[in-house]
Parts: structure tokens; C-alpha cells; sequence
């Protein structure tokens, strides 16, 4: 047996920033910088540091990220009032608010102040109702368009293909489920109930697993073959992040699997902008139509 080929996310990312540098630099040239307002309702270390990667990517790709820091301790009527005010500068296309979120603001709460054409990450319930819907142009959150895109880079079509998500949280195993759903996989939601999650993953030729749970999938989860997507950061005995998913334990069985780092993070943070520009995008066809 062949052990598992580990997929090179941030050679996928690469692919998809080039394409982002495109776009961006076409809509420049028409005299408008696409804009990425985040606000940040926290002081929190983890959010400093994924705002800073965001700027610098912005600043690779041609997004300006417009940091909205909120001077703390920032209540939940201030962030709901400030995502308010920053969803209706026409001078912003998207909008990302950065957790962890004021005590008593709920998520969906914070996401429905951003307007769904600039709901970038698919914070707005309403984003993933029109996911589920099948509505044309909503964002799906960056996470769950990153798992289709490692697949689209893999090559791998979902449709007809049984596919297992671990997790069912909103921003990524509900959102990613859809999408393999809308692309014709065969699709199984897991969560902390399932009974025999290890049986029920083997049926799988597409495992994604966004269950936050170090190491909860091992070589007994993998059918022969599947492609793994590992979503779960968890941090990792003496530093650095660790995924949901054992990966030296799985390669002898998965046919390729996504590393924890260098998988579907930077792919996500590459999918983040090229929302932003297409959402840049749209609100200028738009103006001009
Ligand atoms: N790489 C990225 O860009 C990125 C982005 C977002 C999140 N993440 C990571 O992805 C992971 C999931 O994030 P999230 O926000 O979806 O987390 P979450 O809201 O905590 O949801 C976790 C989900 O996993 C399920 N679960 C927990 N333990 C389980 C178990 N033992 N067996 C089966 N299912 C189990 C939970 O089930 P119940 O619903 O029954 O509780 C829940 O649905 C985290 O590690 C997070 O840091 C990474």
C-alpha cells in the first residue's frame, strides 16, 4: 500500500491568490480597490495574529483590509452598531467580524448586521439559508468554499460520491455539507451523537472532519482510498496547531490527506479575498447595470 499523498494547501492557495491578483488588479484598473472591513470586537491574541496574516495577504493580492479595532471592552450593542456602519459604507465590499464576540452576542446575531452581498465568510443566517436554497451569488463561509476547492484542485467530483462531514457546527460542517450536497456527493453529517462514528466514516470517499477534537480520527475512521480534509485546529502539545485528524495514522490507509498547517487554513484566508474581490466584483457590475 502507497501511503497517502499529503495535499499541499498553500500550493493550492497560491493558485487561487494568482487568480485574486487578476481580478483585483481588472477592477483597480477601473478605479475601484476592492475593501475587506474587519472588525475586531476583542483584544485576543489568536485574532491579532489571523488579522495580521489577512493583511498580508490583502496587501499580496491587491484587498485593502480596513481594520475596525473596538476600543475594549467592546459591548454588543457597540459591535452590532459598528458592523451596521460599515455594512452600509458603499465604499466597503466585504465584511468579517473577528471572534471571540462580546459576552451575550450571539454569532447569528453579529452576522445578520452584514449585508448578505458583503457577507463575505457567510456570517448572515440568511447566507446559509440561501445556501441551502440553492440562491444564485451568496457567500458560502471561506472555510466550507476552501474544502471544495482543495477537492476541485484534487480533482475530485463529489457527485454521486458518498460523502461523511464530522461536525455541524454553522460556519463549517453545515455550510460544508451544502455545499457537497449542492455538488451531488452523497452526503452523512456526524456530531458528538453519532453512534459508531468510526463505522460511519469508513463509508466515506470524501471525509471532512471540523469536529475541534485533536486527533479524534484515526486509522480505523479511513476507508482505502478516501481523500481526508482535516478542518480542526487544535493546539498542539508544546506549541503550534495540531488537526482533528491522526494523520501519520491515516496515511497507510487514505489516498490523500490535508496537513494541519499548511491545509485548509491558508486556503481559506486565499478563498476570504477572492470573496472579497468577487463581492467588489458584483457591487460594480451592478452600479454600472
Ligand atoms: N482552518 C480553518 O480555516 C478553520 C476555520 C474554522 C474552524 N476551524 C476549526 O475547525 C474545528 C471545528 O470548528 P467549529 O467552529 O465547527 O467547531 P464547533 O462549533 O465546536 O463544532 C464542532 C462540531 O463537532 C462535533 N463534535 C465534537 N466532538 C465530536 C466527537 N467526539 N465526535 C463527533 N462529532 C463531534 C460537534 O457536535 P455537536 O453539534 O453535537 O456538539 C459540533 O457539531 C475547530 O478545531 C476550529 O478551530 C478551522
Amino acid at each position: 500500500v502507497s501511503p497517502a499523498r499529503i495535499i499541499d494547501g498553500r500550493a493550492i492557495a497560491t493558485h487561487i491568490s494568482e487568480r485574486t491578483v487578476g481580478s483585483a488588479a481588472a477592477l483597480r484598473e477601473r478605479g475601484v480597490t476592492p475593501v475587506l472591513a474587519i472588525v475586531v470586537p476583542n483584544d485576543d491574541p489568536g485574532a491579532a495574529w489571523y488579522v495580521r496574516s489577512l493583511r498580508r495577504l490583502g496587501d499580496r493580492v491587491g484587498v485593502e483590509c480596513q481594520v475596525h479595532q473596538m476600543p475594549g471592552p467592546a459591548t454588543a450593542a457597540d459591535v452590532l452598531a459598528r458592523l451596521s456602519e460599515v455594512s452600509a459604507d458603499p465604499g466597503v465590499h466585504g465584511v468579517i467580524c473577528q471572534a471571540p464576540l462580546p459576552d451575550g452576542l450571539a454569532p447569528a446575531a453579529a452576522g445578520a448586521r452584514i449585508a448578505v452581498a458583503k457577507d463575505v465568510d457567510g456570517a448572515n443566517p440568511a447566507s446559509l439559508g440561501g445556501l441551502a436554497a440553492g440562491v444564485p451569488g451568496v457567500f458560502a463561509p471561506a472555510t466550507a468554499a476552501a474544502v471544495m476547492e482543495i477537492l476541485a484542485h484534487e480533482h475530485v467530483d463529489p457527485a454521486g460520491r458518498p460523502a461523511v462531514v464530522v461536525g455541524r457546527s454553522t460556519v463549517v460542517g453545515k455550510p460544508a455539507a451544502l455545499l457537497l450536497l449542492a455538488a451531488s456527493a452523497t452526503v452523512t453529517v456526524c456530531h458528538s451523537r453519532t453512534r459508531n462514528l468510526a463505522e460511519v466514516c469508513r463509508t466515506a470517499e470524501i471525509l471532512v472532519v471540523a469536529a475541534g477534537r485533536a486527533h479524534l480520527i484515526g486509522a480505523g475512521h479511513v476507508a482505502p482510498g478516501a481523500i481526508v480534509i482535516d478542518v480542526g485546529t487544535n493546539p498542539a502539545e508544546g506549541g503550534g496547531l495540531t488537526g482533528d485528524v491522526d494523520t501519520a495514522a491515516v496515511t497507510l490507509a487514505a489516498g490523500a490527506v490535508t496537513p494541519v498547517p499548511g491545509g485548509v487554513g491558508p486556503v481559506t484566508t486565499a478563498q476570504l479575498m477572492r470573496q472579497t474581490v468577487r463581492a467588489a466584483l458584483d457591487a460594480t457590475a451592478a452600479e454600472a447595470g
